[in-house]
């Protein structure tokens, strides 16, 4: 059962209505108050850019010239912590995704980390996501399909046998049972491919971690706290303040952590053995980087999906993830793919299409509730656990956040201990630092309308059309995107020259 939008009517919000705080009330205010995080860091602000891939690494997965772009225009807005996109801790081929699954990514991190500070003036502290995630393929032209990507296996023989009440064949060529498949219609393609076929012929085959039948899935438990522990060594070693782990969305962790989960090897099927790999890795990373460096978790608040984990799981594994020693907790909801919407032949299918993936990065197309601040609760829930559990470990809440007044409400009623802004930060990267030298009435409010995961979805850079029309043909200094069209940063804003405050 599910209790997002989809079974509600849908109507268009308008953005809450925003009174911005004069620089005073500002200083004064809990946001832009310090965070301890973990034994020896402090971060300046509780303001927060949570992990945001641009699409703009290397097809080798190094950092580029546009990536140095992406975060320092992030970096000149100081927010408190800056999360840097989900980066892949294996050695293999992912696309223009930032990788750190081998020492000769170090470097480009390092430079990365570099500009961060540079253009921050040191006031932001730098995080790196990292992620790991199993194969999911596009999906394919019903001709390839059948001709080279299903296996003809005996029960596929047998199934077809009994569709067409022809013994024949349980024993025909390989080649036939092929031909016959694709010229069938579709009543006898679900007749006779089962169901995990049928999903690769509609949207692309797709592992997952309970395909215990498949030896590297099988591996998991064994090889992926080393893989985690080296990503975060040279996430360290590049000069980062911590490393996330990507626990959340539709990935390798979030979903050993799902109530979906079956394994039973011992790490599938109850909260204990569902959490027992994550708290591995977490054990394993902590072992290699030591107790001084900062380690969070980003995770789901609530999978979203139908027979996937709920809140009262993930109140679980948040005292657990406490108690095992992490240094923050990241709030997010949905995002699975388990409801995605079938993607168009040639694409693959993409976790952000269905409900759990509007709940991920709700819009103002909403039901009654409204996309702001709308998974608030899940953190709030979180954190009331945590602090039960006798732990201090600060939560970090997302999701449709884009005033000060949102945020500083948030944290009065002691909802999370940090209020993080994916989106409002990508329309305006520097609205932070608008907001604590008093301009607020400048801020360039985000619409939460979703241009820019639109071209997430299609694994273009991302952009905002807030500015990445605002062209000047006269000013070559400004970057443009792969199509020509659309500035890569946000225009500069530097506070007003004749007063550079506001009281
Ligand atoms: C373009 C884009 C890319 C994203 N990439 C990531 C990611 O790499 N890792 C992650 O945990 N969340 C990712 N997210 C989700 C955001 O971190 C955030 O949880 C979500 O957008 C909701 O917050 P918001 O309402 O402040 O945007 C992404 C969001 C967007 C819009
Ligand atoms: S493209 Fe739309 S949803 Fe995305 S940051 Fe800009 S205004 Fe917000």
């Amino acid at each position: 059962m599910t209790s997002g939008v989809a079974d509600r009517p849908r109507i268009r919000h308008r953005l809450p209505p925003a009174r911005w705080p004069t620089r005073e009330e500002a200083a004064r205010s809990r946001w832009f108050s310090p965070l301890p995080i973990g034994t020896r860091l402090v971060a300046e602000q509780r303001t927060w850019v949570p992990a945001m891939v641009p699409w703009r690494a290397t097809e080798d997965g190094f950092v580029t010239r546009e990536v140095l772009d992406w975060y320092g225009r992030f970096a000149e807005g100081q927010p408190g912590v800056l999360v840097v996109e989900a980066t892949g801790i294996r050695d293999i081929a992912s696309g223009p995704l930032l990788r750190i699954g081998d020492d000769r990514f170090i470097p480009g991190l390092k430079k990365l980390v570099d500009v961060v500070r540079a253009r921050s003036g040191g006031h932001t502290r730098l995080f790196i996501q990292v992620i790991d995630f199993v194969t999911v393929r596009r999906r394919p032209e019903p001709a390839r399909y059948f001709e080279r990507y299903l296996e003809i296996t005996g029960s596929l023989r047998g199934r077809l046998a009994r569709a067409l009440g022809e013994e024949r064949w349980l024993g025909a060529p390989e080649a036939e049972v092929r031909r016959s498949l694709l010229a069938a219609d579709r009543g006898l393609h679900e007749a006779v491919l089962d169901s995990r076929e049928l999903e690769a012929l509609d949207y692309g085959y797709r592992e997952r971690v309970w395909d215990l039948h498949l030896p590297h899935i099988r591996e998991l438990p064994r090889v992926l706290p080393g893989l985690f522990a080296e990503a975060a060594r040279r996430a360290r070693a590049a000069g980062f303040d911590g490393v996330e782990l990507h626990y959340a969305h539709a990935y390798t962790m979030a979903s050993f952590l799902s109530r979906l989960n079956v394994r039973d090897d011992g790490y599938g099927g109850a909260r204990e053995n569902r959490a027992r790999l994550p708290l591995e890795v977490l054990r394993a990373v902590r072992e290699r980087v030591g107790d001084d460096y900062v380690v969070g978790i980003r995770y789901l608040g609530d999978e979203v999906v139908e027979g996937g984990s709920r809140l009262d799981d993930a109140v679980w594994f948040g005292a657990r993830f406490a108690e095992a020693g992490v240094d923050y907790l990241s709030v997010s909801k949905g995002g699975r793919f388990e409801d995605a919407k079938q993607p168009k032949i040639g694409e693959a299918v993409y976790p952000y299409t269905g409900e759990s993936g509007y709940e991920c990065m709700p819009t103002v197309i909403s039901d009654g509730r409204g996309p702001f601040g709308r998974n608030v609760p899940l953190a709030a829930a979180i954190r009331r656990a945590v602090r039960a559990a006798g732990r201090t470990t600060p939560v970090v809440t997302s999701g449709g956040i884009g005033t000060f007044e949102q945020a500083e409400a948030i944290l009065e009623r002691g909802e999370a201990d940090a209020v993080a802004a994916a989106r409002q930060t990508l329309a305006d990267p520097d609205w932070f630092r608008k907001i604590r030298l008093g301009y607020g009435d400048l801020v360039r409010r985000c619409e939460f309308t979703n241009y820019c995961e639109g071209l997430d979805q299609r694994h273009k850079q991302v952009t905002c059309k807030l500015w990445d029309r605002n062209l000047d043909p006269n000013d070559a200094t400004v970057k443009l995107a792969s199509d020509g069209k659309r500035r890569l940063s946000a225009p500069p804003w530097t506070p007003p020259a004749e007063m550079t405050c506001r009281s």
